[in-house]
């Protein structure tokens, strides 16, 4: 079976496909992964849901994933059951020039399978706002002692700033070693755009709460902060957040505490400070996967990161006692977007070579945002 990309109509509408049962659904994406075989890479995040998971070759966190886009050789297509920013992500990575030259100049087609799938986080941060932001800091601090960090959660209109002006990617896994970096290099940061993992991440450096002021991008002037304020500062922090994450609450902990004597309690980087300040452990999505597989049966946890990737905890490991942090429902809604009837849409669409929703960045963007990317993959 063919690989071909094509500008023409999609051959197949979506439609049909959206009234077929998941039985059926997964047996087609099978038949096509077994048709496609090493060319076709269906990457997964661990928010996905878990009939996505099924079918997916790979699963990681943000950096893993990413790893996984920048190390892969043989494919030709990716299907990135996630969300938008990380397909950009994945298609500036597998195909940077290197890896074009490799391939004699053929492009992986990277395809995220709903282009709803995107990220309210990511959409905090504007790349207008962050210029702006950039101008503005600029009357009162020197600019050229401040590096800015971009969380892997944001457009790569943002990460391409970051390549522009000596800056760097993060994610929730190497955060702390990326503001070490950072800091080697300036005395300041501009962290963006989830000010919980910029703030958790300093904070356990030992950088005091009071020199992170928060940048308020519709603030009338210098992001709602006195110009000493900027100038007394270590990190300053955008004003954006996970709506997700941000349901975990310092009275949840205390709550499953006094339920459950001996619960360890285990969140994402991305709660608030408050939280993070409460629980036992925090870490990326990995970490938290890593945490729960190597402690000891009969552990009791209270689990603080998004419902899907903790239900799925709660079936892999029926030897320990998994809560989920949080009395409401907190899923992504973005991320569950991603569902069998779409990826079997865009994968039979690709294997018709009319591949639909597919990822491709200009050439200057993806050219600076790899340059932030590339500084990001090479911290240890
Ligand atoms: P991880 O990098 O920990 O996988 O997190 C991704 C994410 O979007 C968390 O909200
Ligand atoms: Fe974005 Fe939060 Fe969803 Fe992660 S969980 S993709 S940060 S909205």
């Amino acid at each position: 079976m063919a690989l071909l990309t094509s500008l023409r109509e999609p051959a197949l509408k979506l439609a049909p496909y959206k009234s077929l049962d998941n039985a059926t659904l997964h047996a087609r994406i099978e038949a096509l992964r077994e048709a496609l075989g090493p060319r076709l890479l269906v990457l997964g995040h661990h928010y996905q849901q878990d009939e996505v998971i099924a079918l997916a070759d790979l699963r990681g966190d943000s950096y893993q994933l990413s790893r996984m886009a920048a190390d892969s050789t043989d494919c030709r297509a990716i299907a990135f059951c996630g969300v938008h920013f990380m397909a950009e992500t994945a298609d500036i990575l597998v195909n940077r020039p290197e890896r074009l030259a490799e391939r004699g100049g053929e492009r992986v087609t990277v395809v995220l399978p709903d282009l709803a799938a995107g990220c309210s986080m990511a959409d905090m941060a504007m790349i207008d706002q962050v210029e702006a932001c950039w101008d503005e800091l600029g009357e009162v601090i020197d600019t050229e002692d401040i590096t800015p960090v971009t969380y892997i959660n944001s457009a790569a209109s943002l990460k391409a700033f970051c390549g522009r002006h000596g800056g760097i990617v993060c994610t929730s896994s190497n955060a702390a070693a990326v503001l070490q970096w950072a800091f080697r290099r300036t005395s300041r940061v501009l962290f963006f755009p989830d000010q919980h993992l910029g703030r958790n991440t300093a904070f356990a450096m030992g950088i005091p709460l009071d020199q992170m002021p928060v940048w308020n991008p519709h603030a009338e002037e210098l992001g709602g902060n006195t110009a000493a304020a900027l100038q007394a500062s270590k990190v300053l922090l955008w004003q954006g957040h996970c709506s997700v994450h941000a349901m975990f609450r310092a009275e949840h902990v205390e709550q499953l505490r006094a339920k459950y004597p001996g619960i360890r309690v285990l969140v994402h980087p991305e709660c608030s400070r408050e939280v993070v300040e409460k629980a036992d452990v925090y870490g990326s999505t990995g970490k938290i996967i890593r945490e729960v597989e190597a402690a000891p049966p009969g552990t009791k946890w209270a689990i603080g990161t998004e419902l899907h990737l903790v239900q799925r905890l709660k079936q892999e490991h029926p030897e320990q006692e998994i809560h989920f942090l949080s009395p409401i429902v907190c899923m992504c809604a973005t991320m569950y977007r991603i569902d069998l009837a779409h990826l079997c849409w865009s994968l039979e669409n690709l294997a018709a070579g009319t591949p639909v929703n597919v990822i491709h960045l200009d050439e200057e963007t993806a050219r600076w945002s790899l340059v932030a990317l590339e500084r990001m993959l090479e911290v240890k």
